[in-house]
């Protein structure tokens, strides 16, 4: 599939060719990662962050969120809480939070790791080497980081840097490689001023940097951020505008499937959060393999609100496991045992011992 390929499924609106795109992406789904789905205990351990990205609700401007960080005590409670559900892998993420020092991380990851047994996926944003290589030697597995639009003036605008460095998560994302990370990556899709152009680059970077993870939400206006405020600095991209809608969402999940057949792909929150009760199936039948259940305690389950309208946010982690393993079973789908490695890292893995 080149470009120009991708380029025409994008604006594809007959309901009968997408219907035939949707079932291509469940069959490649089916024959390069099977029928389990692998679910991830996700921990929001920390809503404090430095940045000021004009999309996300926790943007360090905000005084109208609460912040927390979550204790040692209660990080390790839920990973337990995970482990007890069967999952087989904890997701910890945070904005980016310099209270989070890389000694105090490194010992919750050999904790979950070693004493509870689980894989540990990080989230925790730009952070240095040192840091990175101390995660990884502490244990953790994996590490995601979305790169939100390869289109590099708009990633800019909506992603200012830190004074004196510059925002380079391709770089970021080869450099968790090397550390030997199984590494994540995404976008975000209808951002104002994303181009069905951009998006199919974004779709094509997918396959260059070789990711073991793809992670695709539509972006959500959130109304205590610059995009939603600001509407007169982020121009759209006029008739060539991607929507935030779902079938687009869709559509980039399908794609990228399509693209990266052994890659990891959950049915992500933001999904369930534009499209409804079907949203996370639909995802599951429509390339996705993943589910990413929310195990952080209620009480901070909503202060971190990086959009707003989150699904799953008034469950508590008991609920959430209910609804969604019932959710997957009724697709005829299996739950995922163990850690649940994407086909594609372990590829790589074998080849190069
Ligand atoms: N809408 C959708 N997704 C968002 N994210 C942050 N803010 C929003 C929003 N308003 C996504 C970004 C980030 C991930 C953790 O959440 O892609 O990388």
């Amino acid at each position: 599939m080149d470009k120009q390929d991708i380029l025409a499924w994008l604006r594809e609106a007959d309901p009968q060719r997408l219907n035939q795109l949707w079932l291509d992406a469940d069959r490649i789904r089916r024959e390069s990662v099977g029928e389990a789905v692998h679910l991830r205990g996700l921990i929001e351990i920390s809503n404090y962050c430095c940045r000021q990205c004009a999309y996300c609700g926790i943007h360090v401007l905000n005084t109208d969120v609460p912040r927390y960080r979550m204790t040692r005590e209660e990080i390790i409670e839920s990973a337990r809480m995970a482990a007890a559900f069967g999952y087989g892998t904890v997701v910890m993420q945070a904005g980016e939070d310099a209270g989070i020092t890389a000694e105090w991380m490194a010992e919750i990851v050999r904790t979950i790791r070693y004493d509870i047994g689980l894989a540990v996926t990080l989230s925790l944003g730009e952070r240095t080497e040192e840091e990175f290589r101390l995660w990884h030697e502490a244990g953790a597995n994996r590490y995601l980081i979305r790169f939100e639009t390869s289109d590099a003036t708009l990633y800019r605008r909506i992603h200012p840097s830190l004074p004196g460095t510059v925002s380079d998560r391709f770089a970021i994302l080869k450099k968790l490689q090397s550390l030997g990370y199984e590494t994540g990556s995404g976008v975000m899709v209808g951002i104002p001023g994303q181009s069905y152009d951009t998006l199919a680059d974004d779709l094509l970077w997918f396959v260059t940097l070789g990711l073991d993870m793809i992670g695709i939400g539509p972006w959500i206006p959130h109304p205590d951020t610059a995009l939603a405020r600001k509407p007169d600095q982020f121009p759209t991209a006029g008739t060539e505008q991607v929507p935030n809608t779902a079938e687009m969402l869709f559509k980039v999940l399908a794609l990228a499937r399509v693209l990266c057949p052994a890659a990891n792909i959950p049915s992500t929150t933001a999904i369930a959060t534009i499209a409804g009760k079907e949203g996370r199936g639909n995802g599951l039948m429509r390339g996705a393999n993943i589910v990413m259940p929310n195990v952080t305690p209620l009480c901070y389950r909503q202060m971190y609100a990086i959009y707003p309208g989150k699904a799953s946010s008034l469950e508590t982690p008991e609920e959430t496991n209910r609804i969604i393993c019932e959710h997957i079973r009724s697709l005829g789908r299996t739950i995922g045992i163990g850690p649940g490695d994407s086909p594609s890292f372990r590829q790589r893995q074998t080849a190069i011992s």
